[in-house]
């Protein structure tokens, strides 16, 4: 029998935000004793941890536990049913990337199971993906929130979205929101001094950790075009996708087809002085070059890519690999509400995906 105002969470993936979150998810444990959290299903892609009658599991020891343990992952349907099951209400946590568990969160919503994730995948998908979950959210009451999918543990999901419902008007939105095309930019074209070559500084963002395994998965653009989508939708676009807009890639053509992220590396220096003209150019106007998205909602307009900034605009001078998101709108007149801060990292992702969880325990117990 589940204890009075008891919620089960389950958890999909245990990677870097995973274990942060399960980190933080046991200080709120302890924090906040009602409702009582009860962890009743973990996973990553090979193993999974759970029992038939929903007993807790230990927040200490998961994840050692699921290290060793035998049992594989329930497929999606069947983790619906057991979820759906449950004798008290359940929240899912999807801290993975993965599109098939995306795809399947109209299902869970449908059977009355809450969302947190920062998965930029479902809300980037296609439009109907994005209709299907928030009408399975509706008709079931199960609540769905993903501050973390754009911007880590920055509020720009909940600050957009607090901005449309108390009736401002979002006329521009516009950003840096890769943390790598950050660091590479702040590192390449900087406000002050001459900055290194292209193609070292990819390389040093990668030895840095700063991009993917292959940078191209960077430098094409589609995670930045991803979170825009999510954000002109918020705003009240239908966005197709994230590939129905114009998104600026800096894959040069001849390297795009290159079989490893390696070879991409080795060849990358013949092509610096592309990149050494975009920065000349912007050079001579007193500007730099940023890697930016924006998104004009009056006309509709939503697009990735380079732009040139006076030294003194607040893109040209962020630092690291810090995001920075502003908010144009009639309430804020010509001065934008601006958010910026480190968009990337555990911590800080799991930070927005542990306050969304508390959202939803507010709403649901
Ligand atoms: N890290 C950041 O700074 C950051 C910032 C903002 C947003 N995010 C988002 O946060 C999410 C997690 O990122 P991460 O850095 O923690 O990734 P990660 O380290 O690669 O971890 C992913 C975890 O998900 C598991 N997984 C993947 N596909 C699965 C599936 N189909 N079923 C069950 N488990 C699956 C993996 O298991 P295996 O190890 O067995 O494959 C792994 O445990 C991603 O959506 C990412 O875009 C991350």
């Amino acid at each position: 029998m589940a204890a009075v105002n008891q919620v089960f969470i389950a958890i999909i993936g245990a990677g870097g935000v995973g274990k942060c979150f399960l980190s933080q998810l046991q200080v709120l444990a302890k924090r906040r004793p009602s409702p009582k959290l009860a962890l009743c299903y973990i996973c990553t892609s090979k193993k999974a941890l759970y029992s038939s009658d929903y007993s807790a599991l230990g927040f200490e020891d998961a994840l050692q536990t699921l290290s060793s343990s035998s049992q594989a992952p329930l497929d999606l349907p069947k983790l619906a049913d057991y979820l759906a099951a449950a004798p008290s209400k359940v929240v899912l946590v999807d801290n993975t990337s993965s599109e098939e568990v995306a795809e399947a969160y109209p299902l869970f919503l449908g059977r009355g199971v809450s969302i947190v994730t920062p998965n930029k995948k479902a809300f980037s998908g296609s439009y109907k993906l994005w209709q299907d979950i928030f009408e399975a959210s509706a008709s079931s009451g199960a609540k769905v929130y993903h501050e973390s999918s754009v911007g880590a543990g920055l509020p720009v999901i909940s600050t957009l979205k607090d901005l449309v419902d108390t009736g401002d008007e979002v006329t521009k939105i516009e950003g840096v929101f890769s943390g790598t095309m950050s660091f590479l930019f702040n590192s390449f074209a900087p406000t002050t001094g001459s900055g290194g070559k292209w193609s070292t500084e990819v390389k040093k963002a990668k030895e840095l950790g700063y991009t993917e395994p292959d940078p191209r998965d960077d430098l094409n653009g589609l995670d930045v075009a991803r979170k825009l989508t999510i954000l002109a939708r918020l705003a009240g676009l239908p966005v197709e996708s994230p590939t129905s807009f114009p998104v600026e890639s800096l894959i040069p053509n001849a390297l795009e087809s290159v079989a490893s992220g390696d070879e991409f590396l080795r060849k990358l220096p013949d092509f610096d002085s592309e990149m050494e003209r975009t920065k000349t150019a912007a050079e001579k106007e007193g500007k730099v070059v940023r890697f930016v998205g924006s998104i004009d909602v009056a006309t509709k307009q939503v697009k990735v890519g380079l732009e040139k900034f006076d030294l003194s605009h607040p893109i040209a001078a962020l630092k690291g690999s810090d995001n920075i998101i502003s908010f144009y709108t009639k309430r804020y007149g010509s001065n934008p509400l601006i958010i910026q801060g480190a968009g990337a990292g555990g911590e800080v992702t799991a930070m927005g995906v542990t306050s969304d969880l508390i959202k939803v325990l507010s709403q649901i117990s």
